[in-house]
């Protein structure tokens, strides 16, 4: 049985709107993370899921004319919904939750009575301010600006009757937790926390954990109308999936307790100091971790479903492959810290780490083992017992000693050689020390840093040169690309988390079988065979045309940001009244267009010549040049209103005003003049 066991979470997503690249990035962490902890031997559990009560969904429902049940199942389980996120990109999780699972929501009326048994839940009266988008109870003092300090947005008055959970019993213990162990990372969210919610006036309030306001959540069973609070349901989703209070699943005493539950920044209030404060009242053991990373921003702002500005990561998989994305996420922006997503950065990074570092290292080794050997390494190229034992010192015991140790062999090797085994060998090492706090950035860096040390050791050594003389250099140009193969080898195993599909790719074309893709075999030197044939593939990792690209993703971008926009917007009717003698006083006629023409330096105005009957032509200038071109309005019969006091525009005299119909289809404002049949002639009255 192995005992290196390691449980890891995502947030559970809230179905109320398209996931966008935002939700992926800490779920592509999360499986990165999931991925080389399996790689590393561990029985890893990987959860994830979705959070699908509260307020928010009912309106929404409501909105969209459907029950909360409906509406959540067609954003999780519909084409382009979550679960299909999930699967494009590639996420590995063994278990996913919906809080509106039968055994999670009987296992949370379990939990609810049990801690109200306990006494840490009393009834009470609520009163204070209510933020519906972030489903947050917050006290006078905890606003900002008198907004919600989570999403900066307008709160409201709240005040019902409702059950509260005695988060102030444990105030002392909870910050005993943040203050003095590692339980909540980045340590520079610590005083935050502290700060703001525990040592703050008034110390940590007790939290309001029902409703009665709304329907759409886990209804407390003893006392009908209430519902359960989303956070309390949400947060022990992390214990209800492995099986606590249902018969469904049986792990808790396998992976209880997590190892570490990612979080974006705004929800580590609830992570760190309510959900240890809810296990301490059932006296269950505490998450090992709770690590709060950054957000995705977009234009300096928050990408964010509820604001709209959201990249959407089909979009982009679908151009450049799961594969890049998910390494642009984790290879450019700090775990812990915000990052400004754009489109440039993601193309920079594809072509300089992908296409010229990566790519360019596996397509150049390939191509010369084909060109100079058949695609055949002679038997003579492997690792000689002295590389072998000086990249296994390196691996064991860190770089610096291990470079004493080899010399003192006495034994003769390359310089470049040795310098690019200590890199390759010396790798796992700086890699794994990186992974184990989540420092995927560095990870990644230190990988990068050894693909950047083999593409110079191919200058360095010049094969094409070596080749000129294959009979006295022969077996030197084996060795060296030998040593490239190894060393992109190794690279690869450690970047299998990251880019499982390319890794795959990559593994087939350098001719590594199982036994040269095992975590095992990264900290090894030597372990592909010294007659490894390889297979040149297609290129990995094109490079991309930066203008070119960016111009057409943008445009791309526009389009799709203009279809999830609604399809037609009409103004909504005024509430004022007109009484009737005003409305007849307005006189409108049927007029015929007997010329239209652009107005000089105007891209708005056309000045239209109207037969409206009286034997005199009317003048009417009109702002409609940008849907109507002049010439195919000659002749049409149109609807003026013809008794407005005469405007000037333009320096010239507009003598009524043409009606037309308006409305927004897809955010843009579209326009059509009111065209009438042509046998009403010029000037009949229109009432
Ligand atoms: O918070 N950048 O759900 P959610 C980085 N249901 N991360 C982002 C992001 C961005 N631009 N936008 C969102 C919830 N996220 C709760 C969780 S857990 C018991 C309940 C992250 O769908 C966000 O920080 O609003 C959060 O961690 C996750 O996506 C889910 O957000």
């Amino acid at each position: 049985m192995n005992d290196k066991k390691f449980y890891i979470t995502t947030p559970i997503y809230y179905p109320s709107g398209k996931l966008h690249i935002g939700h992926a990035y800490c779920t592509v962490a999360t499986d990165a993370m999931a991925r080389y902890k399996r790689l590393s031997g561990y029985d890893v559990m990987f959860l994830t899921g979705t959070d699908e009560h509260g307020q928010k969904i009912e309106d929404k429902a409501k909105e969209a004319g459907v029950t909360p049940q409906q509406f959540v199942d067609n954003i999780v389980a519909a084409p382009g919904g979550v679960l299909d996120l999930w699967k494009l990109m590639n996420i590995s999780y063994d278990r996913f939750i919906r809080t509106t699972d039968d055994y999670h929501v009987a296992a949370i009326q379990k939990i609810f009575k049990q801690m109200y048994d306990n006494g840490d839940i009393y009834k009470g009266s609520y009163k204070g301010k209510y933020c519906k988008p972030c489903e947050s109870f917050w006290t006078e003092s905890q606003l900002v600006d008198g907004k919600c300090p989570d999403c900066g947005r307008e709160v409201v008055d709240a005040e019902e009757e409702a059950y509260f959970f005695r988060a102030s019993k444990y105030a002392d213990r909870v910050r005993d937790l943040l203050l003095n162990t590692d339980f909540l990372e980045p340590r520079s969210r610590v005083n935050e926390m502290v700060n703001n919610f525990i040592d703050c006036e008034g110390g940590l309030q007790d939290l309001c954990v029902s409703r009665t306001s709304f329907t759409w959540g886990v209804p407390v069973d003893f006392d009908p109308g209430h519902v359960v609070y989303v956070w309390l349901d949400a947060l022990f989703n992390y214990m209800t999936a492995l099986g606590y209070q249902n018969e469904k699943y049986n792990d808790v005493e396998k992976f209880w307790p997590a190892d570490v539950h990612f979080v974006g920044k705004e929800i580590v209030r609830f992570h760190s100091i309510y959900w240890p404060a809810f296990l301490m009242s059932l006296n269950l053991p505490l998450p090992k971790k709770v690590y709060g990373h950054g957000w995705l921003m977009l234009d300096g702002g928050k990408m964010g479903k509820s604001t709209g500005n959201v990249v959407d990561p089909y979009l982009l998989a679908e151009r450049y492959g799961v594969d890049a994305l998910r390494f642009f996420l984790l290879r450019t922006f700090p775990f812990g810290s915000d990052g400004n997503f754009t489109n440039e950065l993601l193309i920079q990074t594809i072509n300089v780490d992908l296409a010229n570092d990566l790519g360019n290292l596996v397509s150049r080794t390939t191509a010369m083992v084909e060109k100079y050997f058949g695609g055949t390494l002679p038997e003579s190229s492997g690792a000689d017992g002295t590389e072998a034992a000086f990249a296994d010192s390196i691996a064991r015991v860190g770089k610096g000693s291990a470079a004493v140790m080899s010399s003192s062999t006495g034994e003769f090797i390359w310089t470049s050689d040795l310098e690019l085994i200590c890199e390759a060998a010396g790798l796992r090492r700086t890699y794994e020390d990186q992974m184990e706090q989540f420092q995927f950035q560095n990870a990644l860096d230190a990988v990068f840093k050894v693909v950047q040390r083999a593409n110079k050791y191919i200058d360095e050594n010049a094969p094409w040169a070596l080749a000129k003389d294959m009979e006295a250099n022969g077996p030197r140009l084996a060795h060296v690309l030998y040593n490239l193969l190894e060393t992109v080898r190794i690279c690869t195993v450690l970047l299998t988390p990251f880019m499982p599909e390319s890794c795959e790719r990559i593994f087939a074309q350098i001719g590594a079988g199982a036994e040269a893709r095992t975590w095992d075999s990264a900290a090894r030197w030597g372990v592909l065979p010294a007659g490894v044939s390889v297979a040149k593939g297609e290129n990995l990792f094109p490079r991309i045309d930066m203008n070119k690209e960016l111009a057409e993703l943008e445009k791309l971008q526009e389009e799709a940001q203009k279809a999830a926009l609604p399809a037609i917007e009409i103004e909504p009717q005024l509430e004022e009244k007109v009484d009737f003698d005003t409305f007849c006083k307005s006189d409108f006629r049927a007029v015929k267009v007997k010329d239209c023409q652009n107005v000089k330096k105007s891209d708005k105005l056309l000045k239209f010549t109207l037969d409206d009957g009286t034997g005199v032509d009317r003048q009417i200038l009109s702002g409609i040049a940008k849907w109507y071109k002049p010439e195919e309005l000659v002749g049409k019969t149109l609807v003026a209103i013809v008794n407005l006091p005469p405007r000037k525009m333009m320096g010239q005299e507009s003598q009524g005003m043409l009606i037309s119909a308006v409305h927004t289809e897809r955010g843009e404002e579209c326009l059509h003049l009111l065209m009438v049949d042509d046998a009403i002639p010029a000037g009949a009255k229109l009432c």
